[in-house]
């Protein structure tokens, strides 16, 4: 299963999309580490390390839901769209917790990477495509991707 940004996932706010790039660069490296038998010793850095760039990207997000308007209205979708990380992050942490605790056994990890590119590839398309539209007619002299 391949991990990677295609533009079909652009969300058209350049800072976004780069961040998305960069989250799509790690999950990529975490499975390659993973899958090459080298996360063994080093599992609960990885994991770390992954949740602390996703955290990172969801506070920006979440930061420019609240702090822009468009003739006065807000982002709309701002509650739907911090559950929908609310509940990545549980998850996240769900699979991160079952991992730790029976190894990365190759269905695991499989259902993992499974569960995340899904993930990603819905919310991105979607929420965060939304979320863009709303920042470009908010910030119109945004740089677009
Ligand atoms: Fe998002």
């Amino acid at each position: 299963m391949s991990i990677h940004w295609t533009p079909e996932l652009s969300v058209g706010v350049e800072e976004i999309d780069n961040q998305h790039k960069e989250l799509y660069r790690n999950v990529e490296i975490f499975f390659a580490q993973i899958q090459k038998g080298n996360g063994n010793g080093n599992l609960p850095n990885l994991f770390t390390y992954l949740e602390t760039y996703v955290t990172t990207h969801f506070s920006l997000e979440e930061k420019y839901m609240t702090k822009f308007h468009v003739e006065g209205c807000g982002y709309e979708d701002a509650k739907e769209h911090k559950a929908q990380h609310r509940a990545f992050l549980r998850d996240f942490t769900a699979f991160k917790e079952e991992i730790l605790e029976n190894g990365p056994t190759s269905q695991l990890v499989d259902e993992f990477q499974k569960w995340i590119v899904n993930w990603l590839a819905g919310h991105l398309g979607k929420t965060d495509r939304g979320l863009g539209r709303f920042l470009r007619s908010a910030l119109p002299f945004l740089k677009r991707n």
